[in-house]
C-alpha cells in the first residue's frame, strides 16, 4: 500500500496526469516538427567543440554569465534578429527561457492578476488560452482575416474598454503565421497595432514562434522593430525550427521591463548543454537548416490540403497556409469537433478540437486544427482518409455515396 497523498494535496490542483501512452497512429496534434530534420549529429559536434573550449563554465550557475543565459547564445540571437527581422537587439535585452512557454508564464506572472483582461486573436494558441483561464484572466478575441488581426475591431474593443474604465493589461499577438489560422499580419496592420497601443497606453506581447516557417519571401519586420519606446515584449523559440525538446526560447524586452520579469524566473537558469550547442551550431548552420525545413513542411502542407480536399471535398473549408505547421479547418455546422476528437482519438487519429483553439469555444465547435509537421505524407493521406470515414459515420459529413460529388 503506498502512502495516500490525497488529504495533503491543494484543493485546486488540476486533474492527475495520465501515464504516457505513446502517440496516436495518425498524430495530427501538437507542434511537433519534422523529426528527421533535427540535426542531431551536427548538434553533437557543436556541443563537443564548445565543451572543449568553454566546458568549465558549467561549474557556475548561469554559466557564469548571470541569470539571462549563455552570452554567446544571446549574442547570436541578437544578431539573427537584427539580420532576419530588422530588429536591432542588444544581448543585454534578451532572457533565455525554457521554451517560449516559460516566457509567456513570466510575462503573465508580471502583468496579470485574476479578473484582468487580455486582448488576443479570436482563434488562438490553446496553451495561452488555458494559461489565462487558469489565472482567472478574461480574454477578448479579435477577428482575424488573411492580413491578421483586424485593426478596426481592435480599435472598437480598446475604445469600449477605455469608456468602461477597464482597459486590458496587454495585447497578445502571433503576427507571423498565426496559430492556428496561419495568417500573416500585414506591415500596415503591425504599424496600426503599435499606433493603437500607443494611443491607449497598453503593452503588446508579440509571440513570433513560427516566423521562420514562412514558405516564401523574407521574414516580416517584427512589431517590436517598429517600436522605439519599449512598449512591445517579444518572444521567440528554437522549438519550431530546430527541436521542441531542446526547450530553448527567449524573451526580448527593454531592460526596464526585463529586469522586472527576471526575478520571477526562479529556476537557477536554463539547461547549459542546449544553450551551448545552439550557440555553436547556429551561426554557420541555422539559415540553411531552416531553408530546408520550409520546403519539407510546404510539401507536407500540400499533402494535407490535397488529402482534406479529396476526403472531405467542399465540407472542409480552409485557407492555404503561407507557412507553419497547421491547417485550420471549418466543417459544416452539424459536426461537433469535441466529439469528433474523442471518437477519432479512440480510433487512432489525434486532432485538436477547435473549441480549445478559440477565444469563443462555441465558435471553435465545428472547427479543428491539424498539424502536418510530424506525420509523413503517406500517414497524412491515410490518417485524413480515416478521419473522414469516422466523421461520416458519426455526423454524415462528408456526404458519401455513388452520386455524391466529393
Ligand atoms: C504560439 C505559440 N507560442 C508558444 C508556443 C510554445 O513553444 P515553446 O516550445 O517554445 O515553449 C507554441 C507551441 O506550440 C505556440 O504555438
Amino acid at each position: 500500500m503506498s502512502f495516500d497523498f490525497t488529504p495533503f494535496l491543494r484543493d485546486d490542483l488540476p486533474p492527475a496526469a495520465k501515464p504516457w501512452g505513446g502517440f496516436a497512429e495518425f498524430n495530427f496534434v501538437g507542434g511537433h516538427v519534422n523529426a528527421a530534420s533535427v540535426p542531431g549529429p551536427s548538434l553533437v559536434e557543436a556541443l563537443a567543440k564548445v565543451m572543449q573550449r568553454d566546458g568549465d563554465r558549467l561549474g557556475y550557475y548561469g554559466l557564469g554569465h548571470g541569470s539571462q543565459g549563455y552570452l554567446p547564445l544571446r549574442e547570436y540571437i541578437a544578431q539573427m534578429l537584427a539580420e532576419r527581422t530588422g530588429m536591432p537587439t542588444d544581448p543585454g535585452e534578451i532572457l533565455i527561457t525554457t521554451g517560449s512557454l516559460q516566457g509567456m508564464d513570466l510575462v503573465n506572472d508580471a502583468l496579470l492578476q485574476p479578473g484582468d483582461t487580455v486582448i488576443l486573436e479570436a482563434v488562438n494558441y490553446g496553451g495561452q488560452l488555458s494559461r489565462l483561464r487558469k489565472l482567472g484572466v478574461n480574454y477578448v478575441g479579435i477577428e482575424v482575416d488573411e492580413d491578421g488581426m483586424k485593426m478596426d475591431a481592435l480599435e472598437d474593443v480598446l475604445a469600449a474598454q477605455k469608456a468602461a474604465g477597464a482597459m486590458a493589461k496587454y495585447i497578445y499577438t502571433i503576427p507571423t503565421v498565426q496559430n492556428p489560422s496561419a495568417t500573416v499580419m500585414s506591415l500596415p496592420r503591425r504599424q496600426k497595432m503599435l499606433d493603437l497601443a500607443r494611443e491607449y497606453g497598453i503593452p503588446i506581447f508579440e509571440d513570433d514562434c513560427y516566423a521562420e516557417l514562412l514558405w516564401e519571401g523574407e521574414r516580416p519586420q517584427t512589431i517590436r522593430s517598429l517600436d522605439d519606446q519599449g512598449q512591445v515584449i517579444y518572444c521567440g523559440t528554437f522549438s519550431k525550427t530546430i527541436a521542441p525538446s531542446l526547450r530553448t526560447g527567449y524573451l526580448v524586452a527593454d531592460w526596464s521591463v526585463l529586469s522586472r520579469l527576471m526575478p520571477l524566473k526562479t529556476d537557477g537558469g536554463c539547461g547549459a548543454l542546449e544553450q551551448m550547442a545552439l550557440a555553436e551550431y547556429c551561426p554557420d548552420n541555422y539559415a540553411n537548416l531552416v531553408a530546408g525545413i520550409r520546403q519539407i513542411l510546404k510539401g507536407k502542407c500540400e499533402a494535407m490540403a490535397e488529402a482534406l480536399g479529396e476526403q472531405f471535398g467542399a465540407a472542409a473549408e480552409f485557407s492555404m497556409p503561407k507557412g507553419g505547421l497547421y491547417i485550420w479547418v471549418t466543417l459544416p455546422a452539424e459536426v461537433d469537433t469535441d466529439r469528433l476528437t474523442k471518437i477519432a482519438g479512440e480510433q487512432g487519429v489525434a486532432i485538436n478540437p477547435g473549441s480549445e483553439w478559440a477565444a469563443d469555444a462555441d465558435y471553435g465547435r465545428r472547427r479543428l486544427r491539424v498539424c502536418f509537421g510530424h506525420p509523413s505524407k503517406q500517414e497524412i493521406r491515410d490518417g485524413i482518409a480515416r478521419l473522414a470515414e469516422i466523421c461520416h459515420a458519426e455526423f454524415g459529413v462528408p456526404l458519401r455515396g455513388a452520386n455524391v460529388e466529393r
